[in-house]
């Protein structure tokens, strides 16, 4: 069979995907749970809305009825015939909900000081024109207000006309409000966010009439026949019109008013304060001091109408009537409302609460791909594929596809059901802002999972890290990060400093889709459309862009990170500077390496002879000879004062095409480290190492292509079958069509894994060797001309290891295979040659027979007699030679080593025919050295030497 080409990248890509595919197949309980989290959130939200609206809509916050003798809202208990229904101005409220078609006419009040807060003579305070503090228990403190003026005397003048001296009412009609419109009437209550109702009307304070003087005839016998809801009580209070020298002496004594502005821990609080200027005859020019404290209002209304405009009238019409006399009157009648429609009230709470929930849902996404990605390094899967020829570009490509596709899915479903329940932030904003933005942060967040995966190398570590990230984030950004962007006087440019955070961007786009849905609820222009984007508040656009140049760096990121860190450092951090660099010198370290000097001068010539042929393949290179290492070594520097660790000391080798190389050598001895170098997961130390002609540091990418691995730990998909493995390890290989489906038959026919469906079961549910047996048989598929078996037999029973074997050795006919085996019968049946490995160091090379010939020279003699005649056993071993070496000894059995040399195998059997008549042998026995025997010996001799050195 011909070797295919090496795999396209479409290939690669297509065979990465059907993997993909059929491992979400088998993962649809799991998908489906992601999917459904935004919509039982949706469905929480919805509740919860549902909830809202029953308990606010249902009474207050729209026009309904009230009990009539009780004010009371309507509720079960008010009987019909107490209900009044429609606007009642007695409850603010429903005046606030129902339809007003002719708004009613109130008079126009002045803001006016409690009685209790208002301004008398204290310590701090010591003005004797101020009105002694006694009349304070009584609640007959008079109004303060202030004035001054360039012109004394014109101010003065003014100010007399300001406050009437009689009540002046009429009873009927319209005449009633032009007639009150003569007096000056104020209220302590704090004003409302509008004038359909007259909150002073409804709230029970007393309504006043300013007076330059209190008669107490006066105060009482009056109301408000034509005003509804208007049963105050009526009180005359007094006027003070008090001249200042100067306007710095008025804000002197409005400061001292404030509680914390003066001594006595009083308020001291005056009406208002005016300033004539330069006014005269010919000229009106006044300012006016008013307290604007009351604006900020509370609840429903927090934009109120302060009541300023009366102050004004009373300050024209004075002049006008110093000007022309006192007949003169502009009279300020009423105020009135605009006419409005129904209304009612909804508190959107998807806009309100939704922001941080939301944040919650899409964020959910980011441990999902961090855990798969993460998932598939620590499983070694990554690197696996990447052995058996999947490149960087596919990879990347069907992944990143991949995890976006799931993120768009889940997004489709949040916004598509939180749409259908009618949650606002979907409904009322441009779908295509949305889009964009939802679209931006799925692949920011995918750029960003791919670039911490390569921080984390536990699949546990990066799950719990992810999910404490997510919820921390929302936290943060809806407790802390809100506030900093609702307070106007925060810095904008450390906002944005913080939106590179890509939780707080996505937080700042949902917090502006929330506010424009919740504004937008209630009005009718409503949602953000692209032409809010440019409006200064609105942090969209900023979101947008941060977000897009995030997503571009973040993908640059990641991907560098990933050909430095996953490919085991077999690139330096400016690899995509090699092309202008050059090829790193052949490095001799051995100034650096006495031991090994010292080495050498005990190599055995067998390995000095392959030293010569790989010296020799070097100068003439051929094709012929699949691998050629040469003076390979590895070293791994030593951390805590520890020494330098030498793991491999410098390794020559080469292995033909068709032969079986068996490395044997006790763990530790360097084996695993040479493989590795071998399939590049680590990087040597110095030294090059040649597969198919192509050098193992630089031209890796085109070794994968040809080579097969079966590493000594499985590494599979617990939820692919073994037929899904070898079909993607096959297209990777670039076997297409029939030959691929006849190559998978047949290495599954091969390996035993054919029978009682084994092929189509899920690999979790393998035993141990059906595992072991699978990675073989993925090692093999696709014809690779270098395949690395690490321990492929351990944990077989006897039938498949023998089966194995068969495999193997139908294999090796025509391809390179470096085997490592701690069973000498496996290495005997399989290898063609075999290396004994010790201390980073090959002592022998050779085939089976070689070996023992050369290590061996010795029969092992066992004899089994009763315990009294051992030392029978021991003068008859003596008499054949006197070299014998006993090297075992227990309970009548012993074992003794007799060279080769000295005795022939005749001898023995006469010895033991005459032993057998002087005194009873249970069993004896005469074997030529094994494998076994010869690997001991040479660990033993290597690691006695290297505890001497
Ligand atoms: C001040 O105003 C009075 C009128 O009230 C006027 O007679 C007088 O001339 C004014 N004084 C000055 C200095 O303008
Ligand atoms: C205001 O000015 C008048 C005359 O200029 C003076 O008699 C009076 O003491 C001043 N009042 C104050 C409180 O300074
Ligand atoms: C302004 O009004 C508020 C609210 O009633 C009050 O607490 C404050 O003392 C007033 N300030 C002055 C200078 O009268
Ligand atoms: C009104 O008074 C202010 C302050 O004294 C002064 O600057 C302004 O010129 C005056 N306006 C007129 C029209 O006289």
């Amino acid at each position: 069979m011909t070797n295919p080409a090496p795999a396209s990248f479409w290939t690669q890509a297509n065979a990465l995907l059907r993997k993909n595919l059929t491992f979400q197949k088998r993962n649809v309980k799991t998908n489906v749970q992601l999917v459904l989290f935004p919509v039982f959130l949706c469905l929480l939200l919805f509740a919860l809305q549902r909830f809202i609206d029953t308990q606010i809509g249902g009474s207050a916050f729209k026009c309904g009825c009230v009990c009539a003798n009780n004010t009371t809202r309507e509720h079960s208990h008010c009987p019909d015939s107490q209900k009044v229904c429609g606007v009642q101005y007695s409850d603010s409220l429903q005046a606030a909900f129902c339809a007003i078609p002719n708004p009613i006419e109130w008079p126009p009040l002045l803001q006016l000081p409690a009685p209790s807060s208002r301004a008398v003579r204290t310590p701090s305070l010591p003005l004797s024109d101020l009105p002694d503090a006694s009349c304070r228990r009584t609640d007959s403190c008079p109004l303060t207000l202030l004035f001054t003026a360039q012109n004394h005397s014109f101010a003065k003048n003014v100010a007399a006309n300001m406050f009437g001296s009689a009540l002046s009412v009429s009873d009927f009609g319209s005449d009633f409000l032009a007639s009150l419109a003569m007096n000056v009437l104020g209220s302590e209550s704090p004003p409302w966010g509008n004038n359909f109702i007259e909150i002073a009307f409804s709230s029970g304070d007393p309504i006043y009439y300013l007076q330059k003087k209190c008669t107490d005839t006066e105060k009482s016998g009056l109301s408000f026949p034509s005003l509804p809801a208007a049963d105050n009580e009526i009180k005359c209070a007094q006027a003070l019109n008090l001249w200042r020298n100067s306007s710095s002496e008025i804000n002197g004594e409005l400061y001292k008013g404030y509680q914390t502005g003066n001594t006595d821990g009083q308020v001291n609080e005056i009406v208002s304060a005016f300033d004539f200027l330069n006014s005269n005859r010919n000229r009106y020019n006044v300012s006016i001091w008013y307290n604007s404290t009351y604006k900020q209002g509370t609840g429903f209304s927090s934009n109120v109408l302060l009541r300023i405009p009366r102050s004004i009238n009373l300050l024209s019409n004075s002049y006008l009537q110093f000007l022309l006399g006192p007949g003169t009157k502009m009279l300020f009648e009423f105020v009135k409302e605009m006419p409005k429609p129904e209304t009612s009230f909804r508190l959107e709470i998807s806009s309100l609460l939704g922001t941080m929930f939301f944040t919650w849902v899409i964020l959910q996404l980011f441990p999902v791909v961090l855990t798969s990605l993460v998932y598939e390094k620590q499983q070694k899967l990554r690197i696996m594929m990447k052995m058996h020829g999947l490149g960087d570009g596919p990879y990347w490509m069907i992944s990143y596809g991949y995890f976006l596709a799931i993120s768009i899915i889940y997004m489709l479903c949040f916004v598509i059901f939180g749409s259908l329940l009618g949650l606002k932030i979907f409904t009322i904003n441009d779908y295509s802002i949305q889009f964009v933005f939802y679209f931006i942060y799925i692949n920011l967040q995918i750029a960003l999972a791919f670039l911490v995966a390569s921080i984390f190398s536990n699949v546990k570590t990066a799950t719990v890290t992810a999910y404490i990230g997510v919820f921390g984030t929302g936290l943060l950004a809806g407790f802390l990060f809100q506030f900093f962007v609702q307070n106007t006087s925060f810095p904008r440019g450390w906002i944005i400093v913080m939106e590179l955070y890509p939780g707080f961007a996505l937080y700042r786009g949902l917090y502006e889709l929330a506010q424009f849905s919740f504004e937008g609820s209630s009005s009718e222009t409503g949602g953000m459309k692209w032409q809010n984007l440019s409006e200064s508040t609105n942090g969209m656009k900023e979101v947008l862009i941060i977000m897009f140049v995030e997503w571009i760096m973040m993908l640059f990121a990641a991907f560098y990170v990933d050909q430095v860190l996953s490919s085991g450092s077999r690139k330096g951090p400016l690899f995509f500077l090699k092309g202008f660099q050059k090829r790193p010198p052949f490095q001799k370290l051995d100034a650096q390496m006495p031991v090994s000097k010292v080495f050498s001068q005990m190599e055995k010539p067998d390995v000095i002879q392959e030293k010569e042929k790989v010296e020799q393949l070097l100068l003439e290179p051929t094709i012929n000879h699949a691998i050629v290492c040469d003076d390979l070594k590895k070293v791994y520097p030593g951390r805590d004062g520890n020494p330098d660790k030498y793991a491999v000391r410098g390794l020559f080798l080469s292995v033909p095409q068709g032969e079986c190389f068996g490395m044997l050598g006790p763990n530790g001895a360097g084996k695993t480290s040479f493989i590795n170098m071998m399939i590049g997961l680590t990087k040597p130390t110095s030294g090059m190492a040649f597969v198919q002609g192509l050098d193992i540091r630089t031209q890796m990418d085109g070794i994968y292509t040809t080579m097969g691995v079966c590493p000594q730990h499985d590494l599979l998909w617990e939820s692919l079958t073994g037929r899904e493995h070898l079909f993607f390890y096959g297209r990777l290989k670039n076997l297409k069509g029939s030959v691929l489906t006849q190559e998978v038959e047949e290495s599954l026919e091969s390996l035993n894994l054919f029978h009682g469906g084994v092929a189509d079961k899920q690999v979790g549910k393998y035993s141990g060797g059906m595992k072991r047996r699978l990675s073989v048989a993925i090692s093999l598929i696709g014809d690779p001309r270098v395949v690395y078996m690490d321990e492929p037999s351990s944990g077989l029973d006897p039938a498949s290891r023998k089966n194995l074997w068969n495999v193997v050795k139908h294999a090796k006919q025509n391809r390179a295979i470096i085997l490592t085996t701690h069973s000498m019968e496996e290495a005997e049946a399989l290898c063609d040659r075999l290396g004994i490995f010790v201390n980073g160091n090959l002592q022998c090379v050779g085939n089976a027979k070689e070996l023992k010939a050369r290590y061996g020279g010795t029969y092992v003699f066992t004899m089994t007699t009763s315990s009294d005649h051992e030392k029978d056993v021991e003068n008859m071993v003596q008499k054949l030679t006197p070299n014998a070496n006993k090297i075992y000894h227990l309970s009548g059995t012993q074992k003794f080593e007799l060279p080769k040399g000295d005795v022939r195998i005749t001898d023995v059997f006469q010895a033991v025919d005459a032993a057998k008549r002087n005194f009873t042998v249970s069993a004896w026995g005469l074997v030529d050295t094994t494998l076994e025997d010869v690997f001991i010996k040479v660990a033993r001799e290597a690691q006695a030497f290297d505890t001497l050195s």
